[in-house]
């Protein structure tokens, strides 16, 4: 099963992937976590300490890899390069979960990026077509690495959103992107809730088929980014609702 994570910067999107990465490994899934955000913070929120994740390199920024796998310079390089072998060689464990940092491409400038940009495509390629373990990538607001022929091997699109105007209006520019790409199911979660107008303000904007279930606003959620590392999932009625929610994108799997 693969699960993409988008939703604008600060929602809580990491911590939910981590989160959810725990529970489908409490569950005896074998989980991939993938950081496909510029701003990278899985390896981080899933408990790699600072040191290893400096010695961890992003992907994309393995130009020798690169050179290798694209070809030497010129304009002439693989559509299709093989890169299969590459998330086994290149992901470390967090206990049972494998994670995998995939960087992104500075955009800009006079240089160009194609043999980059090429060699990530073939590689979320790999990873969403090719990969037989259950996926989860933790997406930007952006889900540009995503592209027609890799979207509909995304089983759903998990777009996370605060109770506010501002990342209500990030989600629908996502659900339109992820329908032009054709990602067959996208569902919304709110999160931050602190209370019934909070609620309320979510389900004006969503139906309850999209919306399938909403986070509070919680101390225990918040340090996680402080105390990074316990593989401990929240209990009581936050693990329960999270509990739900978890279930429901599972159930979503082919
Ligand atoms: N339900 C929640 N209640 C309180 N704080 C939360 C909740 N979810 C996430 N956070 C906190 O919000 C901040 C941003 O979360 P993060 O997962 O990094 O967002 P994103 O990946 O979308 O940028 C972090 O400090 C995190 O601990
Ligand atoms: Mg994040």
């Amino acid at each position: 099963m693969k699960i993409a994570i988008s939703g604008k910067g600060g929602v809580g999107k990491t911590t939910f992937a981590a989160n959810f990465a725990r529970w489908l490994a409490q569950k005896g899934v074998t989980v991939l976590a993938v950081d496909a955000d510029p701003d990278a913070s899985l390896g981080s929120v899933l408990g790699i300490t600072d040191n290893v994740l400096a010695d961890l390199k992003p992907i994309v920024d393995m130009k020798e890899l690169i050179e290798e796998r694209m070809g030497g310079s010129g304009a002439f390089y693989p559509l299709n390069p093989n890169v299969d072998d590459i998330l086994d060689d290149y992901c470390i464990y967090v206990g049972p979960i494998r994670f995998f940092r995939m960087g992104n491409i500075k955009g800009g400038g006079t240089s160009c990026y194609c043999k980059e940009n090429s060699f990530l495509q073939a590689l979320v390629n790999s990873l969403i077509l090719g990969e037989q373990d259950t996926v989860i990538l933790d997406m930007g607001a952006g889900i540009e690495q995503l592209t027609r022929g890799t979207a509909m091997g995304v089983d759903v699109l998990v777009i996370v959103t605060e109770p506010s105007k501002v990342s209500v209006q990030t989600v629908k520019v996502v659900q339109q992107l992820a329908l032009e790409l054709g990602i067959p199911r996208v569902v919304v979660v709110g999160n931050k809730i602190r209370n019934a107008k909070d609620e309320d303000f979510l389900r004006d904007r969503f139906s309850s088929e999209q919306l399938i279930g909403m986070i509070p606003y919680s101390d225990e959620l918040l340090e996680m980014s402080i105390n990074t590392g316990s593989d401990e999932l929240p209990g009581g009625s936050l693990g329960v609702n999270l509990n739900t929610i978890y279930q429901k994108i599972a159930n979503e799997g082919r």
